[in-house]
This record gives structure tokens, C-alpha cells and sequence, in this order.
């Protein structure tokens, strides 16, 4: 693993935030329309019974509502085409992982994704990506390691600084070329618990200070960094986390937090520190075992 890659306290060595340089703020988001959403086999827990059970309608109705959202606190809304056949393309968070280097350059780094029916996802983002001048990079696989982008690849708010989520879905010895694409050291994270499947399930940056866990979905040394690195922790009650997705929710420039509707102890959280808070609804994606987070992909640059 690269001298920038870090698992456990141990490793840290004087490595604090305040040796982390300063990153920009996203610029807006990708999304892809969920015109051909379906579940239509099971690879996460939130699946399992849900086969065919999406209503296009509503969850049309609640993509659109959700860029709405985004648009309301200022959040400029990009889009991809979606590809027929592609039911899980609609979350975007997880083809790619979008950046900055550290002399600004905007770069993307493309996925490894972990299911077949995934991988034919990925193409349409590189292209994305190149026709609007990023620099592009397709993470190398050997056998069958994975990486899910930003799914398990978080940036640290308004620091140089990635939380690399692996056990499910992305594999630690992914980080390493994460690490040295971006420039940027990586703090890595064990998930344990098949139901947060995602880093972005059960871990939430909500400023440069303050993360919102599922603490369960960790393992001991992972809780460690965590509580090492964000002086505010507050953690998700289990039926936030599991049935409203509370930590998958998605924070605009530290102000504005767009959770699930429901999430009532996580959104009084977020209130108490100063989030203005927008409900949305996206219980047709929850089937599928997504969230706000990871119905978009953060630009930036
Ligand atoms: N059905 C999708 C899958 O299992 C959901 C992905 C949700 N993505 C996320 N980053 N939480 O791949």
C-alpha cells in the first residue's frame, strides 16, 4: 500500500488535518434521468424484494423533484443520457470519482465496478468527462478488484483529503491508485456490515469539522480515524440509517443538507449545527438501495 494510504491510527504519524491543503468546494453535480430504473436482481441487502417493484412514474417524479432540490440551494445540475438496459445508471456516484489535482487541473478517475451488469455503465462517463476537458483516467484492475467511485471514495470537505470506503463493493489495494491519481493521501475505512454496502451508506461529512456515521457499520480501527480526525461525530439511529438512508444524504457547500424525507433525528442533527435541511423523497431509490448521495456525482473545477 502507498506511503499515502492510510488504515489505522498507527500509520498516522503527525498526519493531521491541518497538514491536508485547502480543496474547493464542488461546482454542481452530474445526474442521470432514471429512464430505464428497474431492480431487476438483487446486489444489496436493500434489493432483496424488490425485484421489478420500481414505479417509473414515481420515481421520475422524484429524480426531478431531486434536481429540483439541488437547483434550489444553488447547485448548478448537469446530465448524462442514459443507456437503455442500464437500470442501476441512474446512480451516479459510483461510474467515477470526479476531482481536482492539486494545481486545480479538473480531473475524473473511471471505475472497476464490481457487478457485470455494472460495468457497462462506465463508458458513457469517460466520455462525459473527455468532452468537457477533463483529464481522465480508467483505474486498473487486476482479477477481479473493484472500485465504486464516489459510492466509497469521499472527499474530506474543503481538504485535500479522500475517506476510501472497501469490503463490498471496492477493494483497499484500489486506494493506491486513487492515492496517486489525485495527489491526495487517502484514510481508509473498513465496512463491515453488508447493509451499508457503500461508504456513502454510513458516512457523511457535513463540514470541514463534523461527520454524520452509522457507527455499527465500522470496524474498531476505522472508528479510530474517524473520531481522530472530525471533532463533531454524530451518529444516525439505526432506523435513519437503514430504512431512510439518513447518511446517504447530500451536503452543498457545508449549508444546505438534502435528506431523505423522514429522517427526523438526523435532520434535527444537521438543524442543531446549522444545515438548513430540504426533505426530499426518493423512496423509489431506497429500493434499490440508494439515496440522495448517490443520485448525483459532485463536480468540481
Ligand atoms: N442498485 C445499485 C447497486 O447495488 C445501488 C447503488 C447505490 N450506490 C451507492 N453509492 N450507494 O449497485
Amino acid at each position: 500500500m502507498s506511503a499515502n494510504v492510510y488504515r489505522a491510527l498507527s500509520d498516522l504519524k503527525g498526519f493531521s488535518l491541518k497538514n491536508c491543503p485547502a480543496m474547493a468546494e464542488p461546482t454542481g453535480v452530474l445526474m442521470c434521468p432514471p429512464d430505464y430504473f428497474q431492480v431487476l436482481s438483487v446486489k444489496n441487502p436493500y434489493m432483496i424484494g424488490n425485484v421489478g417493484g420500481v414505479d417509473p412514474m414515481k420515481a421520475r417524479r422524484q429524480w426531478e423533484t431531486l434536481v429540483a432540490a439541488f437547483e434550489s440551494v444553488g447547485c448548478p445540475v448537469d446530465t448524462i443520457t442514459p443507456t437503455p438496459g442500464l437500470e442501476d445508471m441512474v446512480f451516479c456516484a459510483n461510474q467515477s470519482l470526479a476531482g481536482t489535482r492539486p494545481d486545480g487541473e479538473k480531473v475524473a478517475l473511471i471505475s472497476a465496478m464490481r457487478h457485470a451488469s455494472r460495468r457497462r455503465e462506465v463508458g458513457s462517463f469517460k466520455h462525459w468527462y473527455e468532452a468537457r476537458g477533463y483529464r481522465v483516467f480508467s483505474l486498473k484492475s487486476e482479477g477481479h478488484e473493484a472500485f465504486e467511485g464516489s459510492g466509497d471514495a469521499i472527499w474530506h470537505p474543503c481538504k485535500r483529503l479522500i475517506w476510501g470506503g472497501y469490503g463490498f463493493r471496492t477493494d483497499a489495494a484500489m486506494f493506491t491508485q486513487v492515492a496517486e491519481f489525485f495527489k491526495t493521501p487517502v484514510l481508509l475505512l473498513k465496512l463491515v456490515n453488508e447493509r451499508f454496502y457503500h461508504l456513502d451508506t454510513c458516512f457523511c461529512p457535513l463540514t470541514s469539522e463534523s461527520v454524520l456515521i452509522y457507527p455499527s457499520a465500522f470496524d474498531a480501527a476505522s472508528l479510530e480515524l474517524i473520531l481522530k480526525m472530525f471533532p463533531i461525530v454524530i451518529t444516525s439511529s439505526e432506523a435513519d440509517a437503514v430504512t431512510r438512508m439518513s447518511c446517504n444524504s447530500a451536503v452543498w457547500r457545508s449549508k444546505f443538507a438534502l435528506v431523505q424525507k423522514g429522517a427526523a433525528a438526523a435532520s434535527g442533527h444537521m438543524q442543531a449545527l446549522g444545515l438548513k435541511v430540504v426533505e426530499v423523497d426518493t423512496s423509489e431509490f431506497v429500493k434499490s438501495g440508494g439515496s440522495v448521495y448517490c443520485l448525483k456525482q459532485f463536480l468540481f473545477g
